[in-house]
């Protein structure tokens, strides 16, 4: 069994078979959810991209857990700089099997940077979507991104059991292209993320309904997840 805790934003802690990863551990400053630091007990951490609503308390949370964070090679380089002792480190297109299962780097169409002490941005490599294979179950984070053709090459790669989606738009797809990003996707399970943080991604309730309609049109089970709550499959 997986389950699956959403925080809000793009964060999700997912358990299974005995391991705890955060994706995306954007927990502090996270006005979504009510989960503090403290009481996550990660052994992995994987990071979609360099950007502080992903890369969130990362650091602190390695710190305390001693967990293996995994992300792309150049925010691998930052996050050991910066003290995260366990880091492995991948590229796009690349898989690993670990010891919670199989995961891959996925094309995303974004940045990836932190500013540094002048406020120019550090470099941190190619933001990327994480495909987990966790037993009989596919996960896809898309990460943020806008929409792009291959998803329908990856979604017959990789048939998907449940893909999170950012739908809030300004920095990401919104509600209209993540609809056609399921449409060529094709998975179970299409659960709504990076939307209502902040001024500009909040879509609005009209086109997010818009968007749960036209999805479970397709036959696909949109799941909007309040922060804080669980699903299991
Ligand atoms: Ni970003
Ligand atoms: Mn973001």
């Amino acid at each position: 069994m997986i389950r699956l805790i959403y925080f809000g934003h793009s964060a999700f802690q997912v358990e299974s078979a005995g391991h705890t990863l955060l994706i995306d551990p954007f927990i502090t400053g996270n006005p979504h959810t009510k989960t503090t630091i403290e009481t996550l007990r990660p052994d992995f951490i994987l990071l979609t991209h360099g950007h502080a609503d992903h890369y969130g308390d990362t650091e602190a949370l390695a710190a305390a857990s001693g967990a293996t964070v995994i992300c792309n090679y150049e925010l691998g380089m930052y996050a050991r700089a910066r003290g995260v002792a366990k880091v492995h480190q991948m590229s796009i297109g690349g898989g690993f099997d670990f010891p919670f299962g199989f995961a891959k780097l996925l094309p995303a169409f974004h940045g990836s940077s932190m500013p540094d002490e002048h406020g120019m941005p550090i470099y941190l490599g190619q933001p990327a979507g994480i495909l987990l294979q966790l037993g009989d179950l596919t996960l896809y984070h898309l990460g943020d991104t806008g929409l792009f053709g291959d998803l329908a090459l990856i979604g017959a790669l990789h048939p998907v059991d449940v893909a999170m989606v950012p739908v809030g738009g300004n920095f990401t797809m919104g509600p209209e292209c993540a609809y056609k990003a399921v449409q060529l996707l094709q998975p179970k399970v299409a659960i709504p993320i990076h939307y209502n943080t902040m001024p500009e991604i909040s879509p609005g309730a009209a086109r997010l309904d818009a968007w749960i309609t036209a999805v479970t049109e397709l036959g696909v089970r949109a799941e909007v997840m309040a922060p804080d709550s669980v699903l299991t499959f």
